[in-house]
């Protein structure tokens, strides 16, 4: 192909794989991980990769891939800087989207949720499982923050690697930790043929400990 255009103009027909009420699970939870586990086998790559969307101080939206850490009833869970772009948002409006595009399966999650970063301990808990050159790099950068050249960010690691060599512990810096997305809506998109996808949409009040209930959307 050498014309962009071909690629704008291509026309895939989804499979005849189906999603419906009967065979949904009754907790988006429990359906999110199944799916999960099926994107996992059927080789999608980085199947815990999702799109994080926020609002920034602005008032302007913002995105970026994030990787899914943890999820379970209390909702689902990523590791960042949290004075970053991201982190700064977020501070401003406590409520993101999480959108897992996987696309090769022709399916598509999109989570909304209120956001609350996770406590000291569980930040501790999934820094010290990273390798030691993860924690180098997280204290080395200043995540979104301008910096003059790359040699400048690749000094600062040389430095941190004398003062930290590998198998001692690099503490965890207090701006680097986690956030957990508690869902009150959660849309699992199966694309199926001729544009008639099906759309399931679990919601409930947010901050409310309700059941969820679940509607059909239109494709
Ligand atoms: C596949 C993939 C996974 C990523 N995982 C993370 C992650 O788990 N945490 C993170 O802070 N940034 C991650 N990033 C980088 C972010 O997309 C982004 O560049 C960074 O967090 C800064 O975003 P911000 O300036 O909007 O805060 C990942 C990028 C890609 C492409």
């Amino acid at each position: 192909m050498t014309d962009p255009r071909d690629a704008l103009s291509r026309h895939t027909d989804y499979g005849a794989e189906r999603l419906e009420e009967a065979g949904i699970a009754a907790d988006p939870v429990v359906q999110f991980e199944a799916w999960l586990v099926e994107a996992a086998d059927r080789d999608v790559y980085e199947p815990n990769a999702m799109v994080l969307g926020t609002i920034g101080e602005d008032g302007v939206p913002s995105s970026r891939t994030v990787l899914l850490r943890g999820v379970d009833d209390t909702g689902f869970v990523f590791y960042t800087d949290q004075s970053s772009r991201k982190g700064r948002a977020l501070a401003a409006h406590p409520i993101a989207t999480l959108l897992f595009p996987w696309y090769s399966l022709h399916r598509q999650v999109i989570v909304t949720g209120e956001v609350a970063p996770v406590d000291d301990a569980e930040s501790d808990a999934y820094w010290y499982s990273r390798p030691h050159g993860s924690r180098v790099a997280g204290t080395a950068s200043e995540q979104s923050r301008p910096i003059g050249s790359r040699v400048d960010l690749e000094e600062r690691v040389a430095q941190l690697e004398q003062q930290y060599p590998e198998g001692s512990d690099v503490p965890r810096p207090e701006r680097w930790g986690g956030f957990r997305v508690r869902p009150f809506r959660v849309e699992f998109w199966q694309g199926r043929t001729s544009r008639l996808h099906d759309r399931l949409v679990f919601f409930r009040t947010p901050g409310a400990d309700e059941p969820w209930s679940l509607e059909r959307l239109q494709p």
